[in-house]
């Protein structure tokens, strides 16, 4: 029989040892947001593929005195299945950046193939792993995933996330510069997709539903245009980085929560959902929990108010259009 001692010594395991990968790890996204997920303690291997740059920015990160192994893999020797070889949770920041005066539709042409191409290997060399798509437009790359994994036979849908949560965070810091208070404390339900009036802040379900029509309607266009002010600041040199970083090393972490079985995880994200599948729309961001599995529920977005329901009815006729891209790409 242990000693008391003894038995808490026998206890000290590590816990929640998960693998991650990020691909595109050298981009403006992907250098902070593998910072993040090297502080995270909840990622032990953390395994950095990218066209170019990835091994210097593992060995970088490598004396950060935190308790996980970094590797950093190049395309050459195999360095793609390296990369993903049985990891738990993939994130995919790969593709270009939009520059002043495009739209994230007008990455399709470029960042469909690269997130297609990716998929496609993740879905041989890791085929039970959350995959997380930051590449943009998100509304149609998603989609693109989910058709690449269904041709290797390895798709299930509670392993897909869009990554919105930069809209979420967005909307936690506009709606507390409005108000003068503390955007911690600020929570706004971003329901929808990832581009424009596909973004649906739902304003209604917040403590200031009685706003003033003028300044929620500047509200909700910043939040469904904010990236534009990054992309105009930064003048040709990219879109948000950071802030992406924070979002999705959030977003990242709450996945890890629910494989590490932690209750009631609630994050928004747009995956696979039946939320509006009856009107041909397979994918939709609205809360989600997460679990072991990944998705272990989706929640409906609430009650509404009719002003957001003509927005949602907008929403959804892009977001369709979007989905369709993104399948007919893969299909033909
Ligand atoms: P970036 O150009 O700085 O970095 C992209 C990286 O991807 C580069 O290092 C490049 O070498 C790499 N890459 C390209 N093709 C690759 C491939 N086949 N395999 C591996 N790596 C590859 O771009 P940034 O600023 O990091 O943006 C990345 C993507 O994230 C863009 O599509 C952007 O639109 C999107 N984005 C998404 C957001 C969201 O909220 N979901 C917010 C901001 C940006």
């Amino acid at each position: 029989m242990f000693t008391r001692v003894a038995r808490r010594a026998f206890t000290t395991t590590r816990v929640n040892p998960y693998k991650v990968t990020v691909l595109g790890a050298g981009g403006g996204i992907g250098q902070p947001l593998s910072l993040l997920l090297k502080l995270n303690h909840k990622v032990t291997d953390l395994r950095l593929y990218d066209l170019k740059g990835a091994p210097g920015v593992a060995a970088d990160l490598s004396h950060i005195p935190t308790n996980s192994k970094v590797s950093g893999f190049a395309p050459d020797d195999n360095g793609l299945s390296q990369a993903l070889s049985s990891t738990e949770v993939v994130l995919i920041p790969a593709g270009v950046p939009r520059k002043p005066g495009m739209t994230r539709d007008d990455l399709f042409s470029i960042n469909a193939s690269i997130v297609r191409d990716l998929a496609t290997a993740a879905g041989e060399a890791a085929p039970n792993a959350k995959i997380l798509v930051i590449s943009n437009p998100v509304n149609s790359t998603v989609p693109i995933v989910a058709e690449a994994l269904k041709k290797k036979g390895v798709y299930s849908p509670n392993r897909l996330f869009g990554v919105t949560t930069l809209d979420s965070i967005r909307a936690s810091r506009f709606i507390s510069e409005v108000h003068g208070t503390n955007p911690t404390q600020e929570h706004v339900n971003v329901v929808g997709g990832h581009s424009g009036i596909t973004i649906l802040p739902l304003i209604s379900q917040t403590k200031y539903s009685t706003m003033d029509k003028a300044t929620k309607d500047a509200l909700i266009h910043r939040i469904q245009f904010g990236g534009d002010e990054v992309v105009k600041a930064k003048d040709g040199a990219g879109s948000a980085t950071l802030s992406m970083a924070q979002a999705g090393a959030t977003f990242a972490n709450s996945v890890l929560s629910g494989l590490a079985g932690e209750r009631d995880v609630v994050a928004n994200s747009f995956v696979d959902s039946p939320l509006f599948k009856s009107e041909g729309i397979d994918f939709f961001a609205s809360p989600i929990t997460l679990g072991p599995e990944g998705v272990s529920k989706i929640h409906p977005i609430g009650e509404i108010s009719s002003e957001e329901a003509e927005l949602l009815a907008k929403a959804k006729e892009t977001l369709k259009k979007n989905i369709e891209k993104g399948v007919q790409f893969i299909n033909n």
